[in-house]
C-alpha cells in the first residue's frame, strides 16, 4: 500500500490545473445506462471511484473504451444483462446507488445492495426510495438488497426532507422516461446536479429548474446518446485554494468555475488571504498570520462539507479561535484525532469543533480515514515542521487526481512511497 511523505515548510508557488469533477462524472456515467448506443464523456479524471463505477457498468453488460491521456471515456450499455449492483461494489463506493434510477427507467427493474454506514455517518438512501415509490415503483428489501420494479414510472410531486445530492440525481435519472411531470421540491442545488440536468437535456430530456430547489422533469419517450464535458472539480479547486492560503503561497488555480467557489473564497478572504479573479482562473495568495474564522457546512450554496476538513487544517494554525459546525454529516470529524497528533488544539462537542490556533504543527505518522480527511492531513503536513507520513491513501486516490504531482509542481516536498508496514 502506498503512503505520502511530506517535508513541511515550503510555500506553494505557481499554477495548477483542476481536473474534472468526480461527483459530476459518476452521475453522467449512470446516465449512459439510459440509452443503448455509444456515449462519450470528456474531461474525465483518473480516479478510483470512477474505476469502481466502470467495473459495475461492465458487470451489468456495458462496453467501455477509454483514452485516459485525453480524458475521454466511452460507454455503450447496448444490452443490460444484469440490472444489479452487488454488495462488493456498493460497499467500496456508495455512489454506486446512482445506477438505481436509470436501471428502473430503462429495464423496469433494478436490484442494488443497500449501502451500509460509512466513515462519515449513516448516509441512508430512504429519500431515493421514497421518491421512486411515489413514482409508482414497488420496493422490496431483502438480504441487504433493495429491489425496485416498475412497469411504468409516472410523474409525481416529491418533497425531499433533506436536499440529498445523489438522491436528487437518482430521481432525475428515473424521471426522464416517466409518464408526465415529476417535480422535485427541496432538491439539491449543487453544480453537479446542474451538470447532470444539462447533460440529460442535451440527450433530449426536458428538465427545468436545476440549480434551484425545484426541479421539473417532463418525461420523454426516447433519448439520444450522451456527449458531454465534465465540469471542473470544485472540491479539488478548493483544496488547492486552502493549500495556497495556508502555506503563504501564490497559486493560480486554472480550469475552475469561480461562481462555484464563492463561499470558499469568502471564507479565505475573511482569514486574510487574497483571492483574485484572473482571466485564467483564481489566484490565491496567503498571508500570515492567518485569521481564525467560524463557519458551518451546508448544502450548496453554503460552505461545502467536502471542504470542512481542509479548512479545519488551516484553522489549526490560525491566530485565534474558530468554531466549525458540521450540519450535513453526523460523524465527519475523523481527521481531528490525527490533527491533534500533530499538535493541533481541537475540541469536539457533538457536531461542533472548536479549533484554537497553535503556533505550528509538527510532522507525524498519520492514518487517512476518508477521502477529504486525507486531503486535510496532507495540507497539515505542508505547513508542519519536519516529516509527515500519511498512510491508507487509497481514500485519497478515490477523489484526487495525481495530487502529489500537482503539489510537487507547486514546490512542495512530497512523494508517494510504498508502505511496507
Ligand atoms: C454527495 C457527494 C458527497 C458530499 C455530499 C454532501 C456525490 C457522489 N457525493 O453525497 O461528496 O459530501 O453529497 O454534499 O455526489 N440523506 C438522508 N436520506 C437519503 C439521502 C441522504 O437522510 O436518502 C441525508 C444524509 O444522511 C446526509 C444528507 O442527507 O445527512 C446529505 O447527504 P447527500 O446529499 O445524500 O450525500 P450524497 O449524495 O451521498
Amino acid at each position: 500500500m502506498d503512503k505520502i511523505v511530506i517535508e513541511g515548510g515550503n510555500r506553494l508557488i505557481g499554477e495548477v490545473t483542476v481536473s474534472g469533477a468526480k461527483n459530476a462524472v459518476l452521475p453522467l456515467m449512470a446516465a449512459c445506462l439510459l440509452v443503448d448506443d455509444w456515449c462519450e464523456l470528456t474531461n474525465v479524471p483518473e480516479l478510483r471511484d470512477i474505476e469502481t463505477l466502470k467495473v459495475l457498468l461492465r458487470f451489468m453488460g456495458a462496453e467501455i473504451e477509454e483514452d485516459p491521456a485525453a480524458g475521454k471515456l466511452r460507454i455503450r450499455a447496448g444490452e443490460i444483462k444484469k440490472p444489479e449492483a452487488p454488495y462488493e461494489l456498493v460497499k467500496t463506493m456508495r455512489a454506486s446507488v446512482l445506477v438505481l434510477g436509470p436501471l428502473v427507467a430503462r429495464c423496469k427493474r433494478a436490484k442494488v445492495s443497500l449501502p451500509g454506514g460509512c466513515a462519515i455517518g449513516a448516509r441512508p438512501i430512504d429519500l431515493h426510495l421514497m421518491g421512486l415509490e411515489k413514482m409508482g415503483a414497488n420496493i422490496e428489501i431483502e438480504h441487504g438488497y433493495v429491489t425496485v420494479s416498475a412497469e411504468h414510472l409516472h410523474g409525481e410531486k416529491i418533497y425531499l426532507d433533506s436536499p440529498t445530492v445523489t438522491g436528487t440525481e437518482n430521481l432525475m435519472l428515473a424521471a426522464v422516461y416517466a409518464d408526465g411531470e415529476t417535480v422535485l421540491e427541496n432538491a439539491a442545488m449543487e453544480p453537479e446536479v446542474v451538470c447532470l440536468a444539462d447533460a440529460l437535456n442535451s440527450m433530449g430530456a426536458d428538465i427545468t429548474g436545476a440549480g434551484t430547489d425545484t426541479i421539473r422533469i417532463s418525461g420523454v419517450k426516447a433519448l439520444r446518446p450522451l456527449k458531454h464535458t465534465v465540469i471542473p472539480d470544485r472540491v479539488e479547486a478548493g483544496t488547492f485554494m486552502v493549500a495556497s492560503a495556508m502555506t503563504r503561497g501564490n497559486v493560480l488555480i486554472k480550469n475552475c468555475n469561480i461562481m462555484d467557489l464563492e463561499t470558499i473564497s469568502v471564507k479565505l478572504r475573511e482569514a486574510g488571504a487574497t483571492v483574485d479573479e484572473e482571466p485564467d482562473g483564481l489566484r490565491v495568495i496567503g498571508h500570515y498570520p492567518i485569521r481564525s474564522v467560524d463557519f458551518r457546512t451546508q448544502p450548496f450554496p453554503g460552505f461545502p462539507t467536502d471542504m470542512q476538513a481542509q479548512m479545519m487544517s488551516m484553522m489549526s494554525v490560525a491566530s485565534g479561535l474558530s468554531v466549525i459546525l458540521e450540519t450535513v454529516f453526523e460523524n465527519r470529524f475523523m481527521h481531528v484525532s490525527e490533527l491533534k497528533r500533530m499538535g493541533a488544539d481541537i475540541t469536539i462537542n457533538d457536531r461542533t469543533a472548536i479549533v484554537k490556533g497553535v503556533r505550528g504543527l509538527s510532522g507525524a505518522q498519520l492514518m487517512a480515514t476518508d477521502l477529504r480527511a486525507s486531503a486535510s492531513l496532507i495540507l497539515a503536513g505542508l505547513v508542519a515542521e519536519g516529516t509527515t507520513e500519511v498512510s491508507r491513501i487509497y481514500h485519497l486516490d478515490r477523489g484526487y487526481e495525481k495530487i502529489e504531482d500537482k503539489l510537487l509542481a507547486l514546490g512542495a516536498e512530497i512523494k508517494r512511497v510504498k508502505d511496507n508496514g
